[in-house]
Parts: structure tokens; sequence; C-alpha cells
């Protein structure tokens, strides 16, 4: 598979993943957390989400060639990715949260983004 393709896949994998986020984030706000349908769609597309950013992440760095070196922004960006998945349930049970959860899951994208982009480390 070409670097365009894992880097589209990265990106799709980036919107369900905050389809996810914003939908379990919305039913937490607004009570509907009780709702099975509202939650398994978040609950479905966060994970998807989640699953193919890493396989494409990787993918990525494999055809960038640094795969066996794996640089420490790659790190950083996993750990942001770990923060990503446990956001979730913060979001689930913390509605009272919610504009802050949103704004830090915005700025964790920006500094993913960011790290991917200047490769400051
Ligand atoms: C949820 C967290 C993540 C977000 C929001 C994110 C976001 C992004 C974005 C926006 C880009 C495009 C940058 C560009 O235009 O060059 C990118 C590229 C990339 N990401 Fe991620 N990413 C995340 C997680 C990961 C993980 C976990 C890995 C490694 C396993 C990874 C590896 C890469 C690589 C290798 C590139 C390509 C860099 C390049 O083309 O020079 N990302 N990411």
């Amino acid at each position: 598979m070409s670097y365009a393709f894992y880097k589209i896949m990265h990106m799709v994998g980036l919107a369900f993943l905050l389809v996810g986020l914003g939908a379990v984030l919305m039913a937490s706000y607004t009570g509907q957390m009780q709702n099975k349908k509202a939650k398994m769609l978040g609950f479905a597309a966060h994970g998807i989400g989640l699953l193919v950013m890493i396989v494409a992440g990787f993918g990525l760095a494999a055809r960038l060639g640094v795969f066996a070196e794996f640089p420490k922004w790659m790190i950083a960006k996993m750990v942001i990715w770990v923060i990503m998945g446990i956001a979730i349930s913060v979001m689930k049970r913390r509605p009272q949260w919610a504009f802050g959860s949103m704004l830090v899951i915005v700025g964790l994208v920006g500094t993913a983004a960011w790290l991917a982009i200047s490769k400051p480390f």
C-alpha cells in the first residue's frame, strides 16, 4: 500500500474518532447516555477510528522509513492516541466537563498534527 493510501486512511480514522467522541460528548452532555442507539454509534465510531488510525500511522511510518528507529515524535503521538482512547470514558462519566473535554480534544488533534508535520524531536 502507498504512502498516499495510508495518509488518507489516517485521516479517515481521525474522522471516525472525532465523530465518535462528539457523539458520546453530546449524548452525555444532554443526558442521553442511557439511549443505547446513540451510545453504540459513538462508541463504535470511536473504536473503529482508533484502530484505523494506529494501523495507518504505522503504515505511514513504514513508508517514511522511520518504523525501525521509532522517533520520539511518534511516541508522543502514541501517547496522544492513548489519551484519545481514555477520553471517551471521561466524556461519558463527566458531562459537566463537556466544554473542557472538547477543548482538550481539539488541542490534542492540533498537537498531533504539529508533531507529524514539524517532527520537532
Ligand atoms: C489520535 C491521534 C493522532 C492524530 C490526531 C494524528 C494526526 C495526524 C495528521 C493530521 C497527520 C498529517 C500531517 C501531514 O500533513 O503531514 C498525521 C500524519 C502522520 N501520523 Fe498521525 N495522528 C495521530 C496518531 C498517530 C499515531 C498513533 C501514529 C503512529 C503510530 C501516527 C503516525 C503518523 C505518521 C507517521 C504521519 C506521517 C508524517 C509525514 O507524512 O511526514 N499518528 N497524523
